[in-house]
């Protein structure tokens, strides 16, 4: 098992493309650490500077202290699972998994053991005389991640491994990836552009933008406290709500004027923001953190819009000035388009961003 340290990694391809940007990052034995970020942000690119397949054009990297920076990818005692499988089709399951095994010269007894153990793990200990086109396609990733583990890498690697599965089947695996983690302890850097999966999975989630870092933190971090409106819309779904409000402040009584409504900020809320220098913000507001409740007690109504039931829940939309809005509520009742819906918001779980900037305050 292993750290992993980057140090002011930068990745340019020819003079135009900067896929990742002065990038450091810390990684300490036996995390889950997801990447996470929209298309083309630069999270495969760095996951592959990582692996050796390709070459940092600036920073360094650290293998448990040991600069890797310029070891080839056999050197670097760490495994890749891909998004496309990539099992060998000619070989047996067994073979494929002892393919690494057997290129470190282990006796065979040695090498039976570790490929019968990481076929447990993975609960393709029945399939190991197969050859992959006899596998589905679950089968056949379960089989990569085999091949992966059995090595016992310092680091394990995977670049969106879940993404050819359906969606049934993904979050199956998923909760295997993370037993499998659980037991194994290794150092695992995950990639995806699935914001559940990141949360579902990650001990810390890294989410990246343009090849650079926006947030490091907990899924409950990067949910509950979103360094900024990328994050807070990134993360969730439905995701938070935004909405423009202008703060007055009268009497020592803090308020937020908002498009149809003005809500009393509590002391906490009002002591966050009183103090910042613009009085334009933008509310977040999660789809659960808006309640319904009584005419007497609420905020702002509102007309449903429509409503989407979930089973567990229902998705309520409403407008509001020119945004759609949506509200997390129980099942039932169930609310029907057009039925005016009484709400406020919990005052705990609201978050502030500059108009400007669109940090968090
Ligand atoms: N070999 C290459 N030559 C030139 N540009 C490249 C090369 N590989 C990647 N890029 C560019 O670098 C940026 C980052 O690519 P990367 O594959 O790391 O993104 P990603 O976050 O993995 O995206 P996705 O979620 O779509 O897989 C993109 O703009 C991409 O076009
Ligand atoms: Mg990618």
């Amino acid at each position: 098992m292993a750290t992993l340290t980057l140090t002011h990694i930068t990745k340019r391809f020819g003079r135009d493309v900067v896929a990742v940007k002065d990038f450091s990052l810390e990684v300490p034995d036996r995390e889950f650490l997801v990447l996470l970020g929209p298309s083309g942000c630069g999270k495969t690119t760095t996951l592959r500077m990582i692996a050796g397949l390709e070459e940092a054009t600036e920073g360094t990297i650290e293998i448990d202290g040991v600069d890797v920076t310029d070891l080839p990818p056999r050197k670097r005692d760490v495994s890749m699972v891909f998004q496309n499988y990539a099992v060998w089709p000619h070989m047996t399951v067994y073979d494929n998994i002892a393919y690494a095994l057997k290129l470190k010269r282990m006796d065979k007894q040695t090498i039976s053991t570790m490929v019968k153990e990481a076929a447990t793990l993975t609960k393709i200990d029945q399939l190991l005389d197969r050859f992959p086109a006899q596998l589905s396609g679950g089968q056949q990733q379960r089989v990569a991640v085999a091949r992966a583990i059995a090595v016992r890498p310092k680091l394990f690697l995977m670049d969106e491994p879940l993404s050819n599965l359906d969606a049934k089947l993904r979050a199956a695996t998923r909760t295997e990836l993370k037993a499998i983690h659980a037991k194994t302890e290794a150092t695992s850097v995950f990639v995806t552009h699935d914001q559940a999966e990141a949360m579902s999975l990650a001990d810390r989630i890294v989410i990246m933008k343009d090849g650079g870092i926006i947030q490091i933190g907990s899924p409950d971090d990067v949910y509950h406290r979103s360094a900024n409106l990328f994050v807070a819309d990134f993360i969730g779904t439905p995701p938070t709500n935004f909405m423009n409000v202008e703060l007055e402040v009268e009497n020592g009584q803090c308020q937020l004027a908002g498009p149809h409504f003005t809500c009393v900020l509590s002391a906490e809320n009002a002591a966050k923001i009183e103090d910042h220098d613009q009085r334009q913000l933008v509310l977040g507001v999660r789809p659960e953190s808006i309640l319904i409740v009584s005419e007497d007690d609420a905020v702002l109504s509102a007309e449903c819009l429509v409503s989407e039931p979930q089973g567990s829940h229902q998705i309520v939309a409403i407008e509001l000035g020119d945004k759609i809005v949506k509200i997390i509520a129980p099942a039932h009742p169930v609310i029907a388009p057009g039925e005016t819906v009484h709400l406020t918001f919990d005052q705990e779980a609201l978050a502030f961003f500059d108009k400007e900037t669109g940090l968090r305050i």
